[in-house]
């Protein structure tokens, strides 16, 4: 048969969309199924219960990534595709999970036509993409291409105090397989795009470039409790304020910087967190992306001298940590034009474009050809239990992801 006409079955996928967002669904038609949880082990399960179904080989590694691979005709390094099953606290059962399952629905569509591709073909899930509860995000990825050491990261310590590694071997995935040695032919991960450009310009699929740098930095600013009535202003040292005023400096530097730069204070939380006390202590989290590596830079160093000064003004102590940090990726021009040229020969309107969120793919990037395929978001929204995409773009994207990895692992 010509693998050409070859196309994936939506129900099938959307069946298994249904019954992983089931594992850890919350109000609203959202998931929470945050890295190394229990319902992060249910979801595992079932997916590595699909995967042997599928007849791959499954292995799991020492931070708990899990790959399944399907024989080809010949030896060698296999095309890859694959992505991550957990979530934010507040997240979507697209996010992440739509292209593990495509790369499951991919693998069953070649299984029932009962074709045999010549290099193997393989799905992965990454453990921990999410980095909220313990950063750095795509931490799985990293480390299963020899970008992080696995014992520092087994060490890493979660926002809600636990350790990773015990968490990982109480949900029952510390894995043997070594990190850092696995090598893929090349790597495709479709994602949804979490942005409004692809539903705004009309557009079926985005075929991603690379993505921008990633800066998260973590703020501890002491201050003094006191009487909010009786202390005068300019007597204080007040830890609120200056959680409050980085974050209208992180908005003032995106807005003097343009539409490249974003800068999100996603984490402010004052202590003791009372209406008349002057707070002690405030933990902010800012996150800043740039696809330009010294735009970032910039973007860093003018929040660092903005929070040095405002400390030094207000006589409140900072201690700075580096939560996360990534500098944009190109993803290799061949396997892009690829992407664009299978979509369009396939009917979709497609464009290029940047990733604005951290994936599991770029990763993968510096070691084998690799790039990314996204699908619209409705209205934008992802990190969000209102994250939507149509059946029709899920499809799409599906079958834009089987005849890449056709005609890579022929
Ligand atoms: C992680 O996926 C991020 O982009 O924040
Ligand atoms: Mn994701
Ligand atoms: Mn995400």
């Amino acid at each position: 048969m010509t693998t050409s006409n070859l196309r994936i079955n939506l129900d099938r996928l959307l069946k298994r969309i249904e019954a992983l967002g089931e594992i850890g669904a919350i109000d609203g038609g959202g998931v929470c199924r945050m890295a190394l949880s229990d319902e992060d082990r249910r979801g595992r399960d079932l997916v590595v219960g699909w995967m042997r179904d599928l007849g791959l080989e499954v292995s799991i590694d020492r931070i708990g990534n899990v790959i399944g691979i399907r024989a080809g005709s010949e030896p060698g390094n296999p095309v890859m595709t694959g992505s991550h099953i957990d979530t934010v606290a507040t997240g979507g059962r697209y996010d992440g999970n739509l292209g593990v399952l495509a790369g499951l629905e991919v693998i069953e569509t070649l299984n029932e036509a009962g074709i045999t591709t010549s290099k193997p073909v393989g799905v992965g899930f990454f453990t921990n993409e999410e980095g909220a509860r313990y950063a750095p995000d795509m931490m799985g990825s990293a480390v299963h291409q020899g970008m992080f050491d696995v014992e520092d990261m087994l060490s890493v310590v979660g926002t809600d105090g636990s350790v990773l590694s015990e968490e990982l071997e109480r949900i029952g995935y510390a894995g043997d397989v070594p990190t850092g040695q696995f090598r893929a032919d090349c790597f495709v991960e479709l994602h949804v795009e979490q942005g409004p450009i692809l539903e705004l310009e009309e557009l079926g699929i985005g075929a991603v470039e690379g993505v921008q740098g990633i800066s998260w930095t973590e703020y501890k600013f002491g201050g003094t409790s006191n009487h909010a009535g009786t202390t005068p202003i300019r007597f204080r040292h007040d830890a609120g304020y200056i959680a409050g005023a980085v974050s209208v400096e992180a908005r003032r530097i995106a807005n003097d910087m343009g539409e490249d730069q974003v800068a999100t204070v996603g984490v402010s939380e004052l202590s003791p967190g009372l209406i008349n006390v002057i707070a002690k202590e405030a933990l902010v989290t800012v996150d800043l992306r740039n696809t330009n590596e010294a735009k970032l830079q910039q973007a860093e160093r003018t929040m660092d001298d903005f929070i040095v000064g405002i400390c030094k003004a207000e006589g409140v102590s900072v201690e700075s940590r580096i939560l996360a940090r990534f500098e944009p990726v190109e993803f290799d021009r061949n396997m892009v034009s690829l992407i664009a040229d299978t979509a369009e020969t396939l009917g979709h309107k497609t464009r290029r474009m940047p990733s604005g969120a951290g994936h599991d793919a770029q990763m993968f990037a510096p070691n084998c050809p690799t790039a990314m395929i996204f699908v619209p978001s409705r209205d934008g929204i992802s990190h969000n239990v209102a994250e939507y995409t149509e059946p029709e773009h899920l499809r799409a994207g599906a079958d834009v992801l089987l005849q890449v990895l056709l005609t890579r692992s022929d």
